[in-house]
């Protein structure tokens, strides 16, 4: 689908919506993801309609341009009190450790990433909201994977706390599926790439970070090895994602574990070969910490052929168009 179709669709489905008093509520919506995911949902729902929420109020547009409220996605009271307050149908779960920060504390790690899951499947279970949206992650995959083209259906041994939060997380969805009966959906999100807002911590950072550098001082120290290929989205494709599996009919989502999604495999120094495109002067140099160990145990590239049959998922970006947009939009 081109971004016209798909606008098109938009705004016929915001009609739709409306009537059918959808009411969203996205927990983490300031961090990377959630910024960009506030904003579109406003855009299709109505601003009306859109309850972001963090545990932090940044002064920015998710917190000064439409419903906010600050909230602890560890405290269930304070989820219910605002699903009722507000009327919430759907619920989009978006705060969580991401895979560095979380290697330096997993028992909180553990506790955020699997509590808040929780807290929002017992608020469906009670058939308080009718859809959720909860991501995981190619961390899911471990040193024990396949690591190229890695197939939805495959070994999963994840090394990280991270990964085995997310991995037990996407376990739990689908029970709550298959024992109550919940509406829940999931994508195994690569690393995201996005100009507007910062990254939260992961392992793919580098893919972000090097665009800013390359700007401002011509030059970037990787924290990976130059031959470390992962997998990679960019944002616009991330987010037209997540509205997709959620706007799907029920009846086309036949996993409810968690979705592969991919998007585009690369390197850091094939990333620095596109920069160069651009930025002749550009160098980069590698020094590699304790993210090249997590990177090590994901997969380099995957394959998403059950997403394309099921809601036909397509993506659109691949390095050299994300190259342009990022450079363009960051200068
Ligand atoms: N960004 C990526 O590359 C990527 C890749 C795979 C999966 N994911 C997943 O997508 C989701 C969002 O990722 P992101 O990159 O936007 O993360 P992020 O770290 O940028 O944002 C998370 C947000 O959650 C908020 N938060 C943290 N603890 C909270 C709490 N107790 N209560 C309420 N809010 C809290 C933070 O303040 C932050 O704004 C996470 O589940 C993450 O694991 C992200």
């Amino acid at each position: 689908m081109t971004h016209k179709d798909f606008r098109k669709r938009y705004l016929c489905l915001q009609q739709t919506n409306r009537a059918m008093n959808t009411k969203i509520l996205i927990i983490g919506a300031c961090g990377q993801i959630g910024t960009e995911l506030t904003k579109k949902l406003r855009n299709i729902y109505g601003v009306e309609n859109v309850i972001a929420s963090d545990i932090r109020k940044l002064n920015n547009d998710v917190v000064n341009e439409g419903i906010f409220e600050v909230v602890n996605a560890l405290d269930f009271n304070q989820i219910e009190h605002l699903v009722e307050q507000y009327q919430v149908t759907d619920v989009y779960l978006m705060a969580a450790l991401l895979s560095a920060t979380a290697e330096k504390n997993p028992a909180f790690a553990w506790d955020l990433n699997m509590n808040s899951l929780f807290h929002v499947l017992n608020l469906a279970k009670a058939k308080k909201i009718k859809k959720i949206f909860w991501p995981s992650s190619i961390a899911v995959f471990g040193p024990t994977t396949p690591r190229h083209n890695t197939p939805q259906y495959t070994i999963m041994e994840p090394s990280t706390v991270y990964g085995i939060s997310k991995q037990s997380g996407e376990r739990w969805c689908e029970y709550y599926h298959n024992i109550y009966g919940v509406d829940v959906r999931s994508i195994r999100y690569p690393g995201l790439i996005s100009w507007s807002t910062e990254p939260g911590g992961g392992t793919t950072d580098y893919a972000v970070d090097i665009y800013h550098k390359a700007l401002e001082n011509g030059t970037y120290e990787c924290f990976l090895s130059e031959e470390t290929a992962l997998p990679m989205m960019y944002m616009d494709d991330a987010i037209r994602a997540t509205i997709e599996i959620m706007q799907a009919p029920a009846e086309n989502i036949h996993v409810r574990s968690s979705y592969n999604l991919g998007g585009v495999s690369f390197t850091p120094k094939e990333i620095a070969q596109e920069i160069k495109k651009h930025i002749p002067s550009f160098t980069i140099t590698y020094k590699p910490d304790f993210r090249q160990k997590i990177a090590d145990s994901w997969p380099a590239s995957i394959d998403d052929t059950v997403a394309q049959k099921d809601w036909n998922w397509k993506h659109e970006f691949d390095l050299a168009a994300m190259t342009v947009d990022m450079i363009e939009h960051l200068k």
